[in-house]
């Protein structure tokens, strides 16, 4: 197996994996290695079925389950949602395009804001997975964006770093979900849904090995024990700083292509795929580093935690 970066400071690809098996050690070891350095691993050709995502996924810690899957007896369809796998991409559980413009993609445009998946959860996740089933043209757009948190962290200027490290940030998906431009778009109906409560969690966190990452993202509202816009006002500074060109890998998809990215130190982004002509079916897998496998709806309604709007 051979490892190619792809970006001056993070990103790699991973050359000669078969996925089709589950992993030996010393691929699992071989990808956890690669992982805390390069933060996000693409591995091409990945031509595989939903149970080998989610055996492959697993070596690396329990998954963390969709909070609401769709169903096809929900949605009067043939098309079943494997219930363990996230689906992102333009596809509806009836397998056709929902409009890019449409009121029903409206909750998913807030993946363009740079996030790391689930800082809503009180317990973080460590990565995804995500495999493209379907995926336009290269030139189409929907492609998607990773910015180095890590490398952002090392570049802050000394003071900088004194002033943020020990803040806590408070992340809140539906606030998140109005500052990505969904104000006014969140009915009764979505929160009810998903009523997920404000969490904490350390501003700046270390990672395995050692390294010291920003953890913010678009769930990140606030900082506890600050006012709003002042909490607001130092993430969003914090946001602008590690969103800058230096420090994003673009990744254009192919078919069959998984990239992994690591949560705690990288964030992303997808970008708009406006034409409603190409299929994009993505699929993801999350884990955690250790727990039961259990969404975040059900990890947080077990151990107390309310949004007191609910
Ligand atoms: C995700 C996600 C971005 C994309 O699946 O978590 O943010 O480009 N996807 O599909
Ligand atoms: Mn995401």
């Amino acid at each position: 197996m051979e490892l190619r970066q792809l970006h001056d400071l993070f990103a790699a690809e991973l050359i000669g994996a078969d996925l089709t098996a589950p992993p030996s050690a010393e691929l699992t070891q071989q990808v956890e290695e690669a992982m805390q350095r390069y933060g996000v691993l693409v591995i091409r050709g990945a031509d595989i079925t939903d149970a080998q995502q989610k055996t492959f996924s697993r070596a690396f810690g329990p998954l963390e389950l969709p909070s609401r899957s769709p169903s096809p007896q929900q949605h009067g369809s043939a098309r079943a949602f494997d219930p363990d796998i996230f689906h992102a991409g333009n596809l509806g559980p009836d397998g056709k395009i929902v409009p890019y413009a449409s009121e029903k993609a409206a909750l998913a445009k807030g993946a363009e804001r740079f996030h790391t998946d689930s800082s809503f959860h009180s317990m973080p996740t460590k990565w995804s997975l995500l495999r493209g089933v379907l995926v336009p043209p290269l030139s189409a757009g929907g492609d998607t964006l990773f910015s180095d948190a890590r490398a952002a962290w090392d570049d802050l200027p000394p003071e900088k770093q004194r002033e943020i490290e020990g803040l806590i940030g408070l992340h809140d998906f539906w606030e998140g979900r109005r500052l990505a431009g969904l104000k006014g778009k969140v009915t009764p109906e979505m929160f009810r849904i998903a009523p997920f409560p404000m969490v904490k969690h350390p501003l700046v966190r270390s990672m395995p090995g050692g390294r010291k990452t920003l953890f913010i993202g678009g769930h990140c509202i606030g900082i506890e024990g600050m006012d709003n816009p002042a909490g607001l006002t130092l993430v969003e500074e914090l946001y602008a700083h590690a969103t800058q060109d230096k420090y994003i890998y673009r990744h254009k998809w192919q078919p069959h292509d998984l990239v992994i990215w690591d949560n705690r130190g990288t964030m992303h982004a997808a970008t708009p795929l406006t034409s409603d002509e190409w299929p994009r079916d993505m699929r993801r897998t999350t884990v955690n580093e250790s727990g039961p496998e259990t969404s975040a709806r059900r990890w947080m309604d077990e151990r107390g935690f309310v949004n007191p709007a609910a």
